[in-house]
């Protein structure tokens, strides 16, 4: 259905690879064939709360092609931001003011994201901290299809700053519907987060390669996409000025290497700017076949102009999620009995049985319950014929339902409840997360928007990928998490 189709770009993580194809297809079109302005005069904002050249000037001149009145702003000086106006408020005026696309860059990780959460104008995410950068991520595929005609069988190599870049990952997360090969080159402290890594390699089947030795790698790939050192992004102070020393120039593209490399079609690309401190593509590359850099950025352009007319016509097929609540499941009563043991605990009520030693309190504190509560409490260290040992919780007459109890799941492997009436466990059933979690687990990366240091009022959302081993996925930075990295919200 029309309204269903997608129409923010957040994250390549939610596009399909046939709307990929279909955006670097468009993209090649309008650049070599051109194309009429449309009759229409629209409105497009543009807002950039972080430095930019590239992607604010392509986005808006591709907006003055598709007849877009461009307004916004270019860093947050002389904007109302510094006087602490938050995220929200900011993208509600541009709404109200009548632009049909809003093009923007935070430094926050999943700015984007929350700004399209609330408001109905689609959303381009020009750079989110150092989560994303979708149209570049674009741009890059389009450039390969441009030079290769194809992505299917190059060989790509990702060389520099694969820790701090927004690019990289995006361009991990389009890669991964391409049957290609991967090699990533980078600073030691720089390497790409292994999540990443690992997502990659699930998600393509494939081993990527990861190598400090550049020039080894530069006589077999076909694309180089080198990575300037996002020095903005590291510790403040002393320890990121020693880390940047470090790192700066230990990869470094220069024309004669790529003549080592004997590869007269390997093309050498970089997202820009280059850092004149560092040159991590020296000046003489430029004159060279090699140099796709300026024709990337070029290219860009044409994305981005095909990304508002594929956003303002059909928008986005995405990829199609699974979002239903899996099934609570009623486990057999057996004899419906409680065994001796339990019963002097509890007759009627609710009890959570098998928790890990050590973990009663925590459960009181998720449900609610503090600790002089004389209804509802955890006993702790009871013996168990399956565990040693184990803690377990009572709410005397209270019956609590799945819906209540199904958080315990974030904390406890093996937790399992009984519903008991007048001494008959008349329930039993193993908590089953919902797919959306809202404002239960607290984000525990500092650089995200939901979290709360950054007073932006994003309700911290996860959603769950697994129930076992559990996994959790960041709603805003896409970061995925662990039942120990669960940080529950009070
Ligand atoms: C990049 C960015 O801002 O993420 N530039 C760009 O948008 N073309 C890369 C960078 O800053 O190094």
């Amino acid at each position: 259905m029309e309204s269903e189709r997608m129409r923010d770009v957040i994250t390549l993580r939610d596009f399909s690879r046939a709307d990929i194809d279909t955006i670097v297809q468009e993209a090649l079109t309008l650049m070599h064939q051109g194309s009429v302005r449309p009759m229409i005069r629209r409105k497009m904002a543009s807002l950039f709360f972080e430095p930019s050249t590239r992607t604010r000037v392509s986005s808006e001149t591709a907006g003055e092609s598709e007849n877009f009145y461009v307004n916004g702003f270019a860093g947050i000086e002389g904007t109302s931001v510094v006087k602490g106006e938050p995220l929200k408020d900011t993208i509600g005026m541009f709404e109200v003011y009548g632009n049909e696309i809003i093009v923007m860059r935070h430094f926050l990780q999943g700015a984007a994201r929350y700004a399209a959460d609330i408001t109905p104008v689609p959303i381009i995410n020009g750079g989110d901290g150092s989560n994303a950068h979708p149209t570049q991520g674009l741009l890059d595929l389009a450039t390969i299809v441009e030079a290769h005609q194809k992505i299917d069988g190059q060989k790509i190599a990702l060389v520099g700053d694969l820790r701090y870049s927004r690019v990289a990952p995006s361009n991990l997360l389009g890669l991964r519907h391409f049957d290609i090969e991967l090699w990533l080159v980078s600073p030691p402290g720089l390497e790409m987060p292994e999540w990443r890594v690992k997502e990659y390699e699930q998600a393509t089947g494939k081993k990527v390669i990861t190598t400090p030795n550049l020039e080894e790698v530069m006589k077999i790939v076909d694309v180089l996409e080198v990575f300037r050192i996002q020095r903005e992004r590291f510790p403040k102070g002393e320890e990121g000025e020693v880390q940047f020393r470090k790192a700066a120039g230990i990869y470094q593209i220069t024309a004669e290497k790529l003549r080592n490399a004997h590869n007269p079609n390997l093309m050498v690309m970089h997202p820009l700017p280059r850092d004149k401190n560092v040159m991590e593509i020296t000046m003489d590359v430029d004159d060279t076949p090699h140099a796709w850099f300026k024709r990337q950025a070029q290219i860009g352009m044409y994305v981005r102009q095909a990304l508002y007319r594929k956003i303002l016509e059909e928008g986005f097929e995405g990829i199609p999620q699974n979002h239903a609540d899996p099934p609570t499941i009623y486990l057999p009563l057996g004899e419906s009995r409680p065994k001796t043991k339990d019963t002097w605990i509890l007759n009627n009520g609710t009890l959570i049985d098998h928790l890990e030693p050590g973990m009663g309190y925590k459960i009181a504190h998720l449900l609610g319950f503090d600790n002089s509560n004389q209804t509802a409490y955890p006993v702790p260290r009871l013996p168990s014929v399956r565990y040693g040992e184990k803690d377990v919780f009572v709410a005397k007459d209270i019956f609590l339902t799945p819906e209540q109890l199904n958080k315990i799941r974030l904390v406890s492997r093996t937790a399992r409840v009984d519903i008991i009436r007048d001494s008959k466990i008349v329930q039993k059933f193993d908590p089953v997360l919902p797919y959306e979690l809202t404002e239960v687990v607290e984000c525990p990366n500092s650089r995200c928007i939901s979290s709360p240091e950054h007073q932006e009022f994003a309700p911290s959302k996860f959603y769950v990928e697994s129930q076992e081993p559990l996994h959790l996925r960041c709603h805003y930075c896409e970061q995925p998490i662990g039942r120990r990295e669960v940080k529950l919200k009070y």
